[in-house]
């Protein structure tokens, strides 16, 4: 069984590495030349733990190989596994252009082959567009058995994507008949030696699991950082107690229950709009997504009032900003809000200076020599009026107020992710998210 993967960003090639490291022949394509050219050299253009060792190692077993062309692809392989971005439209629906594209290819690449061929689509997608977008292209290869076409969402995290994708919690396949779901039911029995439950379901059905899933995790975020607001303005009360209090409950679970800046990435925020833009179109189905999205654009504004409350937030401030990564162990910044809590300080005024370990590179893409970069904690921190935490990095964890103290003008300090002990920190002027100061 040899497969193909279209589409190699962050799924796409996590997804391929780990079935060439499970022996799989498997072939990457993806139409971007650069990136075909520097994964040949074992080079990736974003960071995940593991995937660059265990990217050469399949390389040199000759277990991957990568190609910008989708016929050669599809012709040497059995199962080829859609990975293509379905990434947010301007107006807020999702932009399916690239599924239709690939999708067109795949369809002229099967004119030429013989054997029967499975498509399994990765990819994010709203309700039934596999059924009305990309089933009729592929209706008379399917009618004429020359293929089939089934959904399987992927439910993998940043920073554990490998992990991840060999030790799953769970395996989602819809499809519109027995023999196709069966045919990736049997790739999994193999590929596994642990199988996860495997729910099968229809396409629809399969597709909305996904969205269930990222909408529901926002939805657990949205509501504790909505409870840590109202800690703040009571003296003493401390969100982190509330959160651990309630996620005993096995009702609750103690997961994504973290109160934060709000949540960012490239998948909760995009798979809630997407949610959204689905439900407009049945009547009064999106209330509850909508709130769950208003309350996380609105978080960052809760740094903003704390800077407010220590008298930090002024025109002419210099301000360090320590975590840019919308989560630790990741360089990724989509939808992170340091962009947004950066913009805002820079429009009324400030002077920011930033560290991150590993997202200061593409953090200066887009900000570029509007703000500083400090390669150290300390020199980040040096003469500043106020500095405020935004990701939860092992290594600011390990912050005293000494530090603080000895570096910083006036030693302000924003936990936004509640990594330090407010206990340890009562000799500066400390404030944290969802811990209530008089
Ligand atoms: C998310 C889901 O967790 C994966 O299951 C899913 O497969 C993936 O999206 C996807 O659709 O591809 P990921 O984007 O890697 O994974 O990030 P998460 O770990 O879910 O974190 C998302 C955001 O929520 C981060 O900004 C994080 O800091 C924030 N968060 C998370 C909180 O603020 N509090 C929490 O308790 C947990």
């Amino acid at each position: 069984m040899k497969i193909s993967i279209i589409g190699l960003g962050f799924v796409g090639l996590s997804l391929a590495v780990t079935n060439a490291m499970n022996g799989v022949k498997t072939i990457g394509v993806d139409n971007n030349k650069t990136k075909i050219n520097n994964l040949k050299k074992c080079k990736t253009d974003f960071f995940e733990p593991n995937l660059d060792k265990n990217l050469r190692e399949v390389v040199k077993s000759k277990l991957i190989s990568f190609t910008n062309n989708v016929k050669e692809a599809i012709n040497e392989s059995d199962i080829t596994f859609l990975t293509v971005g379905t990434p947010t439209k301007k107006t807020g629906g999702i932009e399916l252009e690239f599924i239709k594209i690939d999708s067109h290819e795949i369809l002229n690449a099967l004119k030429s082959k013989k054997k029967h061929h499975l498509l399994v689509v990765k990819s994010t997608l709203p309700p039934l567009t596999t059924k009305t977008i990309i089933l009729p292209i592929f209706e008379n290869l399917i009618k004429s058995n020359k293929m089939d076409v089934v959904v399987n969402p992927e439910f993998l995290r940043e920073g554990f994507a490998i992990k991840d994708l060999l030790e799953p919690h769970l395996i989602v396949i819809g499809s519109y008949n027995k023999k196709s779901g069966d045919l990736l039911e049997k790739y999994y029995k193999k590929f596994y030696k642990n199988i996860p439950e495997i729910i099968r379901t229809d396409l629809a059905t399969a597709e909305l699991i996904k969205y269930s899933n990222n909408a529901f995790l926002a939805t657990k975020i949205s509501f504790i950082n909505s409870i840590a607001n109202l800690c703040q303005t009571i003296s003493g009360a401390d969100v982190n107690t509330i959160a651990y209090a309630i996620g005993k409950d096995p009702r609750i679970g103690s997961l994504f229950l973290k109160a934060g800046p709000g949540f960012g990435g490239s998948c909760l925020p995009k798979d809630l709009t997407g949610l959204i833009d689905y439900s407009k179109t049945v009547p009064n189905s999106s209330k509850l997504f909508e709130a769950v999205k208003m309350i996380n654009d609105l978080q960052p504004k809760r740094i903003i009032d704390l800077m407010r409350k220590m008298n930090a937030y002024a025109s002419g401030n210099s301000i360090s900003i320590l975590g840019l990564a919308f989560k630790k162990d990741t360089d990724d910044i989509r939808e992170a809000i340091s962009i947004k809590i950066v913009k805002n300080l820079l429009k009324a005024g400030m002077k920011v200076t930033v560290n991150d370990p590993m997202a200061m590179g593409n953090f200066e893409k887009i900000f570029q020599n509007k703000i500083i970069y400090s390669k150290s904690t300390s020199s980040c921190l040096k003469k500043s009026d106020c500095c405020i935490i935004l990701t939860e990095w092992d290594v600011y964890k390990k912050l005293n107020q000494n530090a603080f103290k000895k570096y910083m003008k006036t030693p302000k300090v924003i936990d936004a992710r509640r990594i330090l002990s407010p206990q340890k920190f009562s000799k500066i002027d400390f404030k944290a998210i969802g811990l209530g100061n008089d």
